[in-house]
């Protein structure tokens, strides 16, 4: 006979996603008995036409936008999640995979590079793709980049808390183990479930950077500067003490879980497996496009952002990676701060504390960045009519969006305490990787659409390098375990519902009554 087990999160799973079904269907059906157009998809809304809204102020230029994009790139990607993808996934061979989401990444930075050049707008590539490819599309793309955005700011909160935790005991300072984790923790090493009740630290780091931006961008942006210094500079100390420690014979067996296969568990393991989790460290490039109304000159030096500060750090990412997995055995990095842990296996206390300290500040400049994306791309949809107009009111003293910054702080705060750091990856990764499908397509697009149009910049090789970017993105979702692609469907068909139920009708281009 066969016994069928069902954990809680399973049958919470099953009736939520039945909850959604019975909900899609009563809503299909109410929504197609009333009268629809299909035009309405298409309509395209000519950039900057808000300005008569108070302005964010343009204070950025192109060095603060390279930094906005490293402090955005480099984080938990590369100081926590290397480490699992490499214990659990690739090995050695981590390095590889750093390469190859690096490529996957360059084609789609390309692109992104060229729509932003070309099209303006605040808002990242959902503002370019309102203009360029119409309404349906560009939600979909701004829904996706929601997820990317907001889910990434609580998944680099659980990186961080990992490095402060350490730091702390370090001190003698013992905090409960279950306010350290969730209720769906499982031990990377062993696979095993490890609960606990909240993520305490995770939830305040999120609610401080709340108030930080509610204060004002060009504060924020001196904080962000000052910030990449610190994590360049506790990068440069991990490798200064750590590469004459490599030793080669940690980097055999280079490839111990191949290129790819399922696993025993039913997880994807192997290099490109590995690709599709790494990918986390590299989202964030398109931050820098998030900042075109506060560009001094966004034509020339978006682009500028998105490529420079994409380039240093994939060179960053392979030499890290390498040395990591040349220090010690792969197997043990598994960790929730492998890079410190590292170091202190191999004597290094010292070292280990600072490395710690200052992955502890640099990854808070991650977040700061992501977090002000989100806030952009919110206040961007919701003056197109597309989200509730409360969302997209600028506050005339401070000049930031504080509605939707306390909003979107306490949704991300909820989700950094209770859901562990690979869950939360593995879905910023697919909402990333589908923007980005959707991108390339659309610069393809464009080019035969509007062949005319001024592309300051334009990706070299005519439509071969968005062509790329689509194939390798897609192929970069496909490597994702099941289960994180049904929650992508899940969270699609939320935003077909809203987009159908409310923003189609209260898009500033729907044609009004009267
Ligand atoms: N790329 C960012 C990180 O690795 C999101 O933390």
């Amino acid at each position: 006979m066969i016994s069928i087990q069902f954990s809680p999160v399973m049958i919470a799973s099953i009736a939520f996603i039945i909850f959604l079904l019975v909900g899609f269907i009563v809503w299909a059906h109410r929504f197609w008995s009333t009268k629809f157009t299909l035009r309405g998809l298409t309509r395209k809304k000519m950039p900057v036409d808000d300005s008569d809204q108070p302005r964010l102020l343009a204070a950025l230029n192109a060095w603060d936008l390279t930094f906005l994009g490293i402090g955005a790139i480099i984080g938990t990607g590369i100081f926590v999640l290397t480490g699992l993808a490499a214990a659990t996934q690739a090995g050695p061979a981590v390095i590889l995979s750093f390469v190859v989401s690096g490529i996957a990444c360059a084609f789609a930075a390309l692109a992104y590079a060229e729509l932003s050049s070309s099209v303006g707008g605040c808002g990242s590539a959902y503002g370019y793709s309102y203009a360029a490819f119409g309404e349906f599309l560009a939600w979909i793309i701004g829904w996706d980049l929601l997820l990317e955005y907001g889910v990434s700011v609580a998944a680099v909160a659980n990186g961080w808390s990992g490095y402060l935790y350490r730091g702390l005991h370090a001190l003698g300072a013992t905090i409960p183990e279950v306010l350290t984790r969730g209720p769906f923790a499982v031990d990377n090493m062993t696979g095993e479930a490890t609960p606990g009740i909240i993520n305490i630290a995770a939830v305040a780091i999120i609610l401080l950077l709340m108030i930080l931006l509610i204060v004002g961008i060009k504060q924020s942006a001196r904080f962000n500067n000052i910030m990449v210094g610190v994590k360049l500079v506790t990068i440069g100390i991990f490798l200064a003490v750590a590469t004459g420690h490599v030793d080669t014979a940690n980097w055999h067996d280079f490839m111990p879980f191949g290129w790819f296969h399922v696993g025993d568990n039913g997880k994807p393991v192997g290099i490109l497996a590995g690709a599709s989790l790494v990918f986390f460290a590299y989202v964030g490039f398109d931050a820098v496009s998030t900042a075109v109304e506060e560009a001094k000159n966004p034509k020339r030096d978006v682009p500028i952002g998105i490529l420079g500060s994409l380039v240093i750090c994939t060179i960053i990412y392979i030499i890290v990676s390498a040395v990591l997995t040349g220090i010690v055995d792969y197997k043990t990095l598994g960790t929730s701060s492998p890079a410190a842990d590292a170091l202190e296996a191999l004597g290094m206390k010292g070292a280990a504390a600072v490395v710690s300290t200052g992955v502890v500040m640099g990854l808070t400049a991650v977040m700061l960045v992501l977090y002000y994306g989100l806030t952009r791309i919110i206040l961007s949809m919701s003056r197109d009519g597309l989200l509730p107009k409360m969302l997209g009111t600028v506050n005339p003293k401070t000049h930031t969006p504080v509605k939707t910054t306390i909003i979107a702080g306490v949704v991300m705060a909820v989700m950094a305490g209770f859901i562990p750091l690979g869950t939360l990856a593995e879905l910023v990764n697919v909402g990333t990787l589908a923007a980005f499908v959707l991108v390339c397509i659309g610069v393809i697009v464009l080019r035969y659409t509007q062949p005319k149009m001024k592309r300051p910049f334009e990706t070299p090789g005519g439509i071969t390098v968005p062509i790329l970017g689509a194939i390798s993105c897609a192929a970069l979702m496909c490597f994702l375990p099941g289960i994180t692609l049904l929650r992508f469907v899940v969270w699609l068909v939320v935003g077909l519902v809203i987009y159908f139920e409310y923003s189609i009708r209260h898009s500033i281009l729907a044609p009004r009554k009267g």
